[in-house]
This record gives structure tokens, sequence and C-alpha cells, in this order.
């Protein structure tokens, strides 16, 4: 598949962020901080989401955020005062990092009154596309994918083949009970299958197969009118992927990019600790002396544990 940066047509403006959910498997940390606040290394996850839609041009960033998350949209405000405060002191690089995440994309708070599910967040998200605008990438908050133009290949598939696109990852068939499962067929590019079926969730021997949806979709606007018809799925919750096997069962063209890049997950500490030690050993300012920090932890660890 073409690769090149020059070529990316995303031509995507509305970036949809579901980010109301409890974040039950980081208590006690979120009983007063919420998960997409939390730091990979002096980051929240949310403006990484921020920086990965402005870096494909995207202008509005439509978080959906539960009542009693208000913080989440804070972290976009100017903070005037401080910026002030740091720069008087000659702190530009502190002031700068404090600029960032208003600079960067339009924030639009979305607010989800209870938690009906991804597919009831995603639905909410319908007012805010301009009346011309045919498709919307939907980013999950919890998942970092590396290197971040996958959705750049996301549309040049849409393109080419029209419909939605979706990133799509391969697990074990142990691990696909945490997913929404792709039932696909082979096309014409090693890296690109047409899904023919989308499952939540489902029991290892009823997965269709260990291709996994990760937080990365790119979405035709007919999606709103697929989640209108759902039900209460998995979970009881109105899921997304069912709206998306609606749409195939329309004979709307799904297809997903198979990403053979790194993926983290920031929804659990076992996913969100790996997280920080890979952005850390990356960072210029922390990696070297990390790099000795954690060869020591290891060597210790080994030597507790022998
Ligand atoms: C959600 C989606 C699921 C997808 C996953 C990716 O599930 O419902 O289809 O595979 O995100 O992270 P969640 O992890 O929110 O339960």
């Amino acid at each position: 598949m073409a690769t090149s940066r020059d070529e990316a047509t995303v031509g995507v403006r509305t970036v949809v962020v579901p980010a109301a959910g409890m974040g039950t498997r980081f208590l006690p940390a979120t009983k007063t901080v919420p998960k997409e606040l939390l730091p990979v290394v002096d980051t929240p996850g949310i403006e990484l989401i921020a920086q990965e839609a402005a870096a494909v041009g995207a202008q509005r960033l439509a978080v959906i955020t539960a009542p009693s998350k208000q913080e989440v949209l804070r972290h976009f405000d100017t903070f005037p005062e401080l910026v002030e405060m740091l720069r008087a002191r000659g702190k530009d690089e502190q002031a700068d990092k404090v600029e960032r995440a208003n600079q960067l994309i339009a924030p639009i708070a979305i607010e989800q009154a209870k938690p009906l599910g991804l597919g009831h967040a995603v639905s909410l998200a319908e007012p805010v596309l301009d009346a011309d605008e045919d498709a919307f990438a939907v980013m999950l908050p919890d998942d970092i994918v590396l290197p971040a133009t996958v959705l750049e290949d996301m549309a040049r598939v849409r393109a080419a083949k029209g419909g939605s696109v979706l990133c799509a990852f391969e697990v074990s068939r142990e691990e696909t009970f945490n997913y929404g499962v792709f039932d696909v067929e082979d096309t014409e590019d090693e890296l690109v299958k047409k899904v023919v079926g989308m499952v939540e969730k489902p029991e290892p021997d009823q997965a269709p197969s260990n291709l996994v949806a990760t937080g990365r979709y790119l979405l035709d606007r007919k999606i709103f009118a697929a989640l209108r018809q759902i039900t209460p799925g998995k979970g009881g919750e109105l899921q997304l992927t069912d709206a998306i096997d609606k749409l195939i069962a329309a004979g709307e063209p799904v297809h997903v990019v198979v990403h053979r890049g790194k993926r983290h997950d920031l929804g659990n500490p076992g996913g969100y600790i790996p997280a920080c030690v890979d952005f850390g050993l990356h960072d210029p300012v922390y990696g070297p002396a990390l790099y000795k920090s954690l060869k020591a932890i290891m060597t210790a660890f080994e030597a507790e544990t022998r």
C-alpha cells in the first residue's frame, strides 16, 4: 500500500472522541481524575489524541463527556495567568507546553448524560458535522496506535473503495473476547480486507477471525442512520459494532486496514504502564536515564524473584 504522506488526502474535519467512560479499571485514581487526563510521560492521553487529529488536518475535536468529567475539556483552555507567570520567569518551554493543547484543534464538548454505550456516544456527534461532511473519524482515547499515520492509510482506502474504513489489529484467538471482531475477505492488497460482518466481544470459539477493531474508525455519515436502528447489544449497551454490521448488511462498503505497527491500551494499568515506558524511552529528556533505571530495576527484580 502507498504510504507517502504527501499523497495523503485524509479530508477529515471532525474527530469524535468518546470520553464519557467511568474509568473503573483505573480506580482509585479515577475517583477525581478522568482517565483521559492521566499523563503519558507529561502529556495527558486526550492531548495525544488531539495531536493525532490535528496532524491529519482535522479542525474539530468532538469530545463526548459525562456530566462529571468537565475537566477533560478544561485541558484545552488558555490559562493566560499561568502562561504569563511562566514567561516572566523565563520558562518559555513550559509556557509553550501549557499553550499547546489550545492551539491544536477546536474542542467541542458533547454531554452524554448516561453511559448507554459507544454506539450511543458516537450518535451524539451528528449535529456537530457540517451538512456536506460525508465522513468523520472516531478515535478512542484508550487506544494509542503508532505510527499515528494509520488514518492516512484508511483515508486512501476510502478514496479507492468508498464507505467506511476501520483499523484492524491481529491478536491471539484467546484475546478476541475483548474486542469487536471482523469477518473478512481478502482484497488485492494484503493489508486491506473487505469486512463482511462484525461482532462485538464474541466467545473465542465464535470469533470469525483474529482481526479486531482498535480505536480508529473512518466512518461514512450513513453510520448515523444505522445507529438509529440498533438495539442494546453486548453488555446491554448500544454498540458501534452492531451499527457497522448493519451498514454491511445494507450493502455499504466496509474495509479494514491491517495495522502492523504498535498499539498501547491506556484504559487499564497493565497497558498504561508499558505505554509510559515506551514513550519515556523515546523522550529526549527522560529516555537515556530511564533506560538505565529500567535495566537496574529489571536486574534487581530478577535477583529478587530467582
Ligand atoms: C471498544 C469497542 C470494541 C473495540 C475496542 C477497541 O470496546 O466496542 O469493538 O474493539 O473498543 O479498543 P471497549 O474497549 O470500549 O470495551
